[in-house]
Parts: C-alpha cells; sequence; structure tokens
C-alpha cells in the first residue's frame, strides 16, 4: 500500500489563463500570475494498492459516479506512467471551497492530488516538476503548488510549462482578498468548454491574446514597485478583458449574474469613498476583492451593508502546498 497526503491552496489569478494552445498538453496561450489565498484549500489521501481492481473518487465523502472517477482516472494514468508496475488507487479528497462554482477548486484540488501522488509513490519530484504535472489535471493548479505571487510561465511544451514564485520582498504579506459569495452552485460552463469556447470562435479572442503580455509587464512593475493602485488596476482591467471575450463567442455566454454587476458596483463606490478595492472575477458570477490586508475590515464591514455576513469571506496569502499527516478519512 502506498499512501500519501497533501494540502494545496486555491488561486486567484490577477493575470487571467484564459485558452489554451495544446489542449492535450495544458499548454496556455498566455502567462498568467495568481495570488495564493489561505482561505480555500483542499486536502487529498491518495492510496495505491495492489489489490485495487479500479480507482475509486471520493469528494466530500461523497462516492462520485463514473464521470467524475473518470476525470481523476485520466490524471492518474499519468502518474502511472512513472511507475514499473502501475496500480489502482483510492482518491479522497475534501475541498474547502466550492466545488465548480469559480472558485478555484480545479485549482487546490489539482494541486493536492499531484502532490499527495508524489508523496504516496515516493516520487521525489522537485517542486517545477509537482507544478508541471498538476498543470496536465488543470491549468491554474500549477499556480497553486507555489504560495504568495506566482507565475505561470506558458512554455513551449511540456518541459517548459510550469509556475514559479516570484520575489515580491513580502508584498504579498500587505493584501487581502475579500470574496463575495453569489452563488456557490456548480456553475453551467466549465472554465475548460468556456475557455474553449472562446478560442475557437470570439472575435475578440485575438485583442486578448495581443495584450496579455502587456498587462503581465504592467502587474509585475506594479509588484517591483509595490504600488497597490497599479495592483488592482491593472487586475480590474484583465478580468474585465477576459469577461468580454465570452460576449463575442458562439454561441454567446457570460459568467455574471446581475449580481456579480451590483457587487462591482459597490466596490467601484467603496473607491469613490476612498476606500481603495478592486474587483476580479474568474469562470462563475462571484466576485473578489482585492484590497489592502489593513484596509480589510472596513471593507468587509460595508460589504456587508449590501450582503449578508455570510456571504463574505476574507482570505490572506497563502503558503505553498505542502504534504500533511493526518490523512483524509470518510
Ligand atoms: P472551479 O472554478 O471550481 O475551478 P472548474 O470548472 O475549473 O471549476 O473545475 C471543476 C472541476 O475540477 C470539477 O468538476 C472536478 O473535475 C475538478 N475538481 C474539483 N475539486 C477537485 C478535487 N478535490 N479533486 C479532484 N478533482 C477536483
Ligand atoms: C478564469 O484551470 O479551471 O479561473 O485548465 O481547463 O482545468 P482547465 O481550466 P482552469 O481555468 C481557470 C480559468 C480562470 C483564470 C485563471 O485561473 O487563471
Ligand atoms: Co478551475
Amino acid at each position: 500500500m502506498h499512501k500519501g497526503t497533501a494540502r494545496a491552496y486555491t488561486n486567484i489569478a490577477l493575470i487571467k489563463y484564459w485558452g489554451k494552445k495544446d489542449d492535450a498538453l495544458i499548454l496556455p496561450m498566455n502567462n498568467s500570475l495568481s495570488l495564493t489565498l489561505d482561505a480555500f484549500f483542499t486536502d487529498t489521501t491518495v492510496t495505491f494498492d495492489e489489490q485495487y481492481t479500479k480507482d475509486v473518487f471520493y469528494l466530500d465523502t461523497v462516492l462520485q459516479d463514473e464521470k467524475a472517477t473518470a476525470k481523476v482516472s485520466r490524471f492518474l494514468d499519468l502518474v502511472r506512467e512513472k511507475m514499473d508496475r502501475p496500480l489502482f488507487a483510492t482518491v479522497e479528497s475534501i475541498n474547502h471551497v466550492p466545488t465548480a462554482a469559480g472558485l478555484a477548486s480545479s485549482a487546490s484540488g489539482l494541486a493536492a492530488l499531484a502532490l499527495a501522488c508524489n508523496e504516496a509513490l515516493r516520487l521525489n519530484l522537485s517542486k517545477t516538476e509537482v507544478s508541471r504535472l498538476a498543470r496536465r489535471g488543470s491549468g491554474s493548479a500549477c499556480r497553486s503548488i507555489f504560495g504568495g505571487f506566482v507565475e505561470w510561465e506558458q512554455g513551449t511544451d511540456d518541459l517548459s510549462s510550469f509556475a514559479r514564485p516570484i520575489e515580491a520582498d513580502r508584498f504579498e504579506d500587505e493584501l487581502a482578498m475579500v470574496f463575495i459569495l453569489l452563488n456557490d452552485k456548480q456553475k453551467d460552463v466549465s472554465s475548460r468548454d468556456g475557455m474553449k469556447r472562446t478560442v475557437d470562435t470570439s472575435a475578440f479572442y485575438p485583442a486578448w491574446v495581443n495584450t496579455a503580455g502587456e498587462d503581465l509587464t504592467l502587474i509585475k512593475q506594479a509588484i517591483a514597485e509595490k504600488s497597490f493602485t497599479k495592483l488592482g488596476e491593472v487586475t480590474e482591467a484583465n478580468a474585465l478583458k477576459m469577461h468580454a471575450t465570452t460576449l463575442a463567442a458562439t454561441p454567446p455566454f457570460t459568467y455574471w449574474s446581475p449580481e456579480s454587476l451590483r457587487a462591482m458596483e459597490v466596490v467601484k463606490s467603496l473607491r469613490k469613498d476612498g476606500l481603495e478595492c478592486y474587483f476580479t472575477m474568474d469562470a462563475g458570477p462571484n466576485v473578489k476583492v482585492l484590497c489592502k490586508k489593513q484596509d480589510r475590515q472596513q471593507i468587509i464591514a460595508r460589504l456587508t451593508q449590501e450582503f449578508s455576513a455570510e456571504q463574505i469571506i476574507c482570505a490572506l496569502t497563502g503558503p505553498d502546498a505542502h504534504s500533511i499527516e493526518t490523512e483524509v478519512t470518510l
């Protein structure tokens, strides 16, 4: 029996990954840059055993159906390529994050699974290698191997596409991200399908690809200068640009709900009142608010005038993914 357990935190991109140049290897069209967060994470235990006759997947203690298990099996197949004698596995995972709601469960989920496999099989992969492996499960997962600011270098092939931490002289410790949970139900269009449809059909997609590099340069300047204003402005503009591409897809779609728009307006009005903060959104209706850590209580107080206290969750910068002793038990 080969058993390993790992914890990985979610990350939210400030410069988004939106579109693949290689669907099979999960190579992205542009570099992305994220902040790893402490409030949402996944714990995963994987057990490989000679006795097992198939892969089994429990998520949040619930035995998963064939389709969900097949996705995990496809990832385990990549790990089995590294084994002399391939074995089936049982995966037990707890998401301390809503699943498939645009809150980056695939990032923490696949990062935790990749690291748990490394632990279970004593593969002794470097963090870069675990990042590459996690990328094959879900692109954004390669960034969750590291804490703080993280850049995913798009690369040109399997070997050269991985994430690495960005040295920021602890600027990341001055930040917070406040989540406004508007809907934690599973979304209609997964990130994978949404970005594929956009790449294949959106007339706005070339503009996204052509300007992603400039956005990345700007955000790296903001980090180097520790300029919160610049960081926030680029973050917000980049998210809006990503979401604009989906409206020009065929068939068109949007991840925004009326409540998302309301939340974005609230952020703007906070700003007008001198409380500096900026929003970003992913493949789902929930809105995330980037602010200075020192301002978070005031911002939470204002947001709870507009939304219920249960809808507001504050995250600070999270650490690297790591192995843990206590296995996930059912
Ligand atoms: P999200 O916004 O939550 O990242 P995605 O559409 O990108 O949504 O991905 C959701 C998918 O990620 C799930 O349907 C499942 O296949 C996978 N996933 C989420 N959590 C886990 C986990 N803990 N272990 C394995 N796979 C997971
Ligand atoms: C909008 O990593 O979930 O959150 O690689 O197909 O699994 P797959 O997609 P995923 O896409 C994330 C998209 C995003 C932006 C980001 O996290 O960079
Ligand atoms: Co995802």
